[in-house]
């Protein structure tokens, strides 16, 4: 079809414009580097659009760009035109949820949010507490096959996390281990 002959395509762009505006406000400027993508988390990214896209779970050391693949292939699916709701949890914000006390309206969002991301899982010791909350969460939303996006440092989920979280979280997981230098370091 023109685009002229589609009454509602300057509607649509505007629409489109305005997300990826408001993503854009929540990236955090340290977080917005130019870079390359990791091939396996550029091509979850791609099926977030068919709904095939299962959790996604970054490991590897300080600095290696985790939590910098995971902003850049969320930014790249919006401006693709992904309209699920995306919550970016950082591992303070996880932590002020799980509580206690529990927020549970914000406990809520992170079920039913289309994307979650729970960033630096296992970053500090989770307890017994943390460790149920958070395995309601991530139940729930592998009932629904909702994506769950995990950054990591651990080596060993199982001991960290316990069996039931680990289980659900893996179960049809793309798995990708970055390497490399500490980009922190070499500025
Ligand atoms: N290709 C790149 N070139 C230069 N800097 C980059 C590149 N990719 C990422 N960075 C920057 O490196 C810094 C570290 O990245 P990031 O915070 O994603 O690491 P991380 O693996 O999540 O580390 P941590 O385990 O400590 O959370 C960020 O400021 C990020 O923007
Ligand atoms: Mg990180």
């Amino acid at each position: 079809m023109n685009p002229e002959d589609d009454p509602l395509a300057e509607w649509r762009s505007e629409r489109l414009r305005r997300r990826i505006e408001n993503f854009r406000a929540r990236r955090p400027p340290m977080l917005q580097h130019k870079g390359v993508l990791n091939d396996d988390v550029a091509e979850w990214g791609s099926r977030l659009f068919d709904e095939t896209a299962r959790n996604l779970v970054i490991t590897g050391d300080p600095g290696v760009a985790k939590t910098w693949n995971v902003w850049e292939v969320l930014e790249r699916a919006v401006r693709a035109g992904y309209v699920g709701t995306i919550l970016f949890a950082t591992s303070a914000e996880w932590q002020e949820v799980v509580g206690p006390p529990p927020d549970f309206d914000r406990l809520r969002l992170m079920r039913n949010a289309d994307v979650l991301v729970l960033d630096d899982l296992g970053s500090s010791r989770i307890n017994e507490w943390q460790r149920e909350k958070l395995l309601g969460v991530v139940d729930e939303r592998w009932q629904h096959a909702r994506p769950t996006v995990v950054t990591s440092n651990m080596d060993d989920f199982d001991a960290a996390l316990g069996a039931r979280l680990t289980s659900r979280l893996g179960d049809g997981a793309t798995t990708v281990e970055l390497e490399g230098n500490d980009w922190r370091a070499g500025r």
